[in-house]
């Protein structure tokens, strides 16, 4: 049972027996936040302080926290199913990779489930050893696809230095956004199984990709025979205003990943969703890849009500009327303040906020949770804030919004300007 602790002592566990330097961490930055109610796009701290939620966990709220109807199905399902057994073909498991078939690029077919994304992304990356027989990979620099064994190898050195586990080079090769000649030079040798790009960067800032950018990249893969995994694991999901990001650029994956926001913010999952070529192991040697919890029927019959939600086409209009809406406003209040805020990067309700500053985004952070919004500065970024709103936020939530984000930004150039 949950023991009914004050804050205070909340803290005290979590120093003590969860993580201490995370915990000590967030207290340095002035955020001694420790979640308690959360409904819709709003959490609460345990004493009770409102905050719009403008992270949504990199969109794992994307339908907001605790969304009824997908409570409603969970509910449903427990009354018949449970994790079901992952050596089995299964009623959910396979209507699900048929609608995750049906709504992504028509260049995938089979789905490889996981409990996350990082998961996901592994599988992959090991789907595209096995189909061309390649071990290099080529992924973007300061990019982050996750915390598991090739995933964190991939990614920004931030997260595999520590833990010795930064990419043999010969194995694991980085380039830099948007740079094509790079890219290029990396994929001449033809020895690469596979290019991975989140199709906006997230961790980085969601810096956008150039005009005709992706697109290079992809016709290079086919000349060298390398494939293209697209990581639309914060893109995806109708958070770009289309279903998956990677539709904006005309670029038809080898692989796409999908997780966070599939499993409607109550139950895990993800998926990569292969090619045939890519998913060759699968009529070869099926077996070769495991996972207990990949693809648990209950997260199979939520992530299908998370399809079917995000693609109404009320959802879709409302997500065009929020991007357009909220850009107004944060172009107004840019005016304000334009030698501070210097840049607004948009993808739908994708979006990062630049400052001229080094870490302009954490002094933006510390006056927006003041004033009741958490956003988050991008690790990989500092001046650049992720704002990132949900797809059912009405014109009242982004008012409101509107008006605490212009309160703070006032408080926040004061703020920057004392630390220069
Ligand atoms: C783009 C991207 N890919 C992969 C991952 C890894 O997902 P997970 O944390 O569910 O393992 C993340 C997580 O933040 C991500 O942002």
């Amino acid at each position: 049972m949950l023991i009914n602790n004050s804050k205070e002592k909340v803290l005290e566990q979590s120093i003590k027996w969860w993580n201490p330097g995370k915990t000590r961490q967030w207290q340095e930055d002035g955020i001694d936040f420790v979640m308690g109610k959360r409904e819709g796009y709003y959490l609460h701290d345990m004493n009770g302080k409102e905050l719009m939620d403008l992270h949504l966990n990199g969109g794992t709220y994307n339908l907001g926290h605790r969304n009824p109807e997908i409570i409603a199905t969970l509910k449903e399902a427990m009354e018949e199913f449970d994790i079901g057994n992952h050596h089995f073909p299964s009623i959910a498991r396979a209507q699900l990779a048929e609608e995750l078939a049906k709504c992504t690029p028509s260049s995938v077919k089979y789905s490889i489930f996981s409990s996350g994304g990082s998961e996901a992304v592994d599988a992959a990356l090991k789907s595209a050893r096995y189909a061309t027989k390649r071990k290099k990979i080529i992924s973007i620099r300061n990019g982050y696809h996750g915390h598991t064994g090739l995933a964190v190898s991939i990614g920004n050195e931030r997260y595999a230095r520590p833990f010795l586990s930064v990419g043999d080079p010969s194995e694991f090769v980085q380039v830099p956004f948007n740079d094509l000649e790079a890219m290029e030079k990396a994929l001449a040798p033809g020895d690469a199984a596979c290019v991975v790009v989140e199709t906006v960067p997230a961790t980085y800032g969601f810096p956008m990709p150039e005009e005709g950018y992706l697109k290079a990249v992809k016709k290079l893969c086919e000349k060298h025979g390398t494939l293209y995994i697209a990581d639309e694991v914060q893109t995806g999901l109708m958070r770009t205003g289309k279903m998956w990001g990677i539709e904006h650029y005309g670029v038809e994956p080898d692989i796409l990943v999908t997780a966070k926001g599939l499993g409607g913010g109550i139950y895990p999952i993800g998926a990569a969703v292969v090619s045939e070529q890519a998913g060759g192991w699968m009529n070869e040697d099926g077996s070769a890849h495991i996972s207990t919890f990949g693809g648990a029927e209950l997260g199979c019959i939520v992530a299908m009500k998370v399809l079917e939600i995000s693609q109404r086409s009320e959802v879709v209009e409302n997500v065009a009327f929020i991007a357009d809406y909220l850009r107004q406003g944060l172009e107004r209040i840019q005016e304000q303040y334009s030698e501070f805020f210097i840049g607004i990067r948009q993808l739908g309700v994708v979006m990062g906020l630049e400052f001229n500053h080094p870490e302009g985004a954490k002094h933006v952070m510390r006056s927006l949770y003041k004033n009741g919004v958490w956003a988050i500065y991008s690790m990989l970024d500092t001046r650049v804030l992720q704002f990132k709103p949900g797809l059912l936020c009405d014109r009242a939530y982004c008012d409101e919004l509107l008006n605490r984000f212009e309160v703070s930004m006032k408080e926040a150039v004061l703020s920057a300007k004392q630390k220069i």
